[in-house]
């Protein structure tokens, strides 16, 4: 019989990527593109079925504490690895005799183009088992756990990803390890009020530890982190859609300095700032997504020449998912 449905969005960088891996601040915002987590009751096992990968997996409970990942790649992996961890962090808690459940995994996020998939699957996971089991922790911890799960995972992760997916808001993110949580401020609203475009160009060529290694080695690296870094400070005094479309248009032509955009990127990116306030690459970068400002008034014609350019998606988008059913 069906329980009942859990869910989680998926994250865009609005400002700040690459320089957030030398310490500068960035600010990310969760989008409603979900992952969805359909909970069935089941007789004896954990069984997930991940709809979009066309697998499913049979757990035994009681052999959950020492499932050996290292034989798994890495999409099932996200999904063992959160069962895992969820399990073995009540059970230092004192919980045991955890129910069975079946659970029905899709998602309406592309993966590896920066919107933080892997996240929002590990979220949806973790969330479910708690949810089955009628247990509720804070958001702080399921943090903690959902980040652990994307280190053990990826070897290297920021808490940028499993942040704003949990938090589902705007985030600035002060490190790889620390955040605040931007909800009810002046940024907060005026993006409240903003129509995004979220466009996913092209398959993204590099991998993020490789993009990430090549910035490294570039050497204006610092004055452009600096430059970034100025543009994330201003970001929380702006009070119009022209001030931010406008900072969106700088941060990008830095990262384009930096060297991890594309040339269908900067089309898109031109296009956004021709017919909305302001766009940039959003991500690690080599392809991928570009996040556009729109102007409602000139939305069409933007829509048009987005197709005209043959990108692969392009979604729409308002801060945060708009219902959650925990
Ligand atoms: C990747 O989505 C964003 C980067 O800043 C890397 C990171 O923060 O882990 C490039």
């Amino acid at each position: 019989a069906f329980v009942g449905t859990v869910e989680a969005p998926s994250k865009v960088i609005l400002f700040g990527e690459h320089a957030v891996v030398e310490g500068y601040g960035a600010i990310s915002m969760a989008v409603d593109l979900r992952t969805r987590g359909k909970i069935f009751e089941s007789e004896k096992d954990i069984v997930i079925n991940l709809k979009d990968l066309g697998r499913s997996l049979t757990l035994d409970i009681e052999n959950i504490p020492k499932l050996d990942l290292k034989n798994y790649n890495s999409g099932v992996k996200y999904v063992l690895c959160a069962i895992k961890s969820i399990v073995n962090y009540l059970k230092d808690r004192g919980y045991e005799d955890f129910k069975p459940f079946k659970l029905d995994i899709s998602s309406d996020i592309p993966i590896s183009c920066g919107l933080g998939s892997s996240a929002s699957v590990v979220a949806t996971t973790i969330k479910s088992f708690l949810s089955t089991n009628a247990i509720s922790i804070p958001k702080k911890e399921l943090c903690k756990i959902c980040f652990s799960v994307e280190k053990e995972v990826q070897g290297r992760a920021s808490i940028t990803d499993t942040a704003t997916v949990i938090y589902n808001s705007v985030l600035k993110i002060k490190n790889s390890n620390d955040f605040e949580v931007l909800k009810g401020t002046k940024l907060y609203k005026l993006l409240k009020g903003c129509h995004f475009l979220v466009v996913h160009v092209e398959k993204r060529k590099k991998k993020t530890a490789e993009l990430v290694k090549e910035v490294a080695e570039h050497p204006r690296k610092e004055e452009i982190f600096r430059s970034i870094g100025k543009i994330v400070d201003k970001v929380e005094e702006v009070s119009t859609w022209e001030e931010l479309g406008c900072l969106m248009v700088k941060n990008h032509e830095l990262l384009r300095e930096l060297g991890v955009s594309t040339s269908k990127i900067d089309k898109v990116v031109e296009l956004g700032s021709r017919y909305g306030y302001g766009a940039k690459l959003s991500g690690a970068g080599g392809g991928g997504i570009v996040i556009i400002l729109t102007d409602e008034d000139r939305r069409e014609e933007l829509l048009k020449s987005l197709k005209e350019l043959e990108v692969l998606d392009v979604f729409e988008c308002k801060v945060g998912m708009k219902s959650e059913n925990q």
